[in-house]
């Protein structure tokens, strides 16, 4: 049976992968949000404000609380498995799940980068995203410059599928994003059998 984006329901356990766990944001996260507001890119691509103030970032953490029971889908934020410090934030978005679709999305902190965090954290959020009834494909959109992300991806197993031209516009330009693409791992399409 498929679920929809009102039927889900917050982890019981927190999701894990190698050095990571994916939690709820609390207000103690305050200052990786702050930065992860000073990189240049992250805030073209979500709701956090550049250079983010205590009170901005107060205000993200109190947004991503709010993404699940708004039908958006699941704000984790990415924490250290051992330690709990949070690390970055990566995303499960629901809003296609009707049609067997969801987004993924994740950053890291930049004093966090450089070992691999995002794409454990990105192994946990499909780990996950596999025990939601109905849901088969996962995507991650990625601009082609972002070879940090391209790595991430690849390395959770996702595959490119194309280019996506002028699909979005980010940072006030409007960008081709390549499509990535990580399958149920059960899924079998009608050309295999
Ligand atoms: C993308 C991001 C989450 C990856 O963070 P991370 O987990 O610390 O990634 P790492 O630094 O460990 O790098 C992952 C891989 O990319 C490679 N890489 C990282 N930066 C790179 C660069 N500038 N050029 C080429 N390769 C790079 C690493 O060598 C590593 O390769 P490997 O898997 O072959 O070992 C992080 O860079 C980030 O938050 N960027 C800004 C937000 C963003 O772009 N999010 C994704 C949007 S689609």
């Amino acid at each position: 049976m498929t679920a929809t984006p009102n039927d889900l329901q917050w982890p019981t356990h927190a999701p894990v992968y190698g050095a990571i766990r994916l939690r709820q944001f609390e207000d103690g996260d305050i200052p990786m949000i702050e930065e992860l507001a000073t990189d240049p890119y992250v805030p073209t691509i979500g709701s956090l404000p550049a250079n983010a103030t205590t009170a901005e970032a107060q205000s993200y953490i109190d947004r991503q609380r709010c993404r699940l029971a708004e039908g958006a889908g699941f704000a984790f934020c990415v924490a250290d498995r051992q330690t709990d410090v949070a690390l970055g934030n990566a995303g499960l978005w629901v809003r296609e799940l009707p049609h067997g679709r969801a987004g993924v999305g994740y950053s890291v902190a930049p004093s966090a980068r450089g070992r691999g965090v995002a794409a454990d954290a990105l192994r946990a959020l499909a780990g996950f995203a596999w025990t939601i009834d109905g849901l088969h494909r996962l995507e991650a959109r990625i601009e082609p410059w972002n070879t940090a992300s391209v790595r991430t991806a690849e390395t959770a197993g996702f595959e490119r599928e194309g280019l996506l031209r002028a699909h979005e516009e980010i940072g006030g330009r409007r960008v081709d994003l390549l499509m990535y693409s990580l399958l149920r791992p059960d899924n079998r399409s009608v050309t295999d059998n």
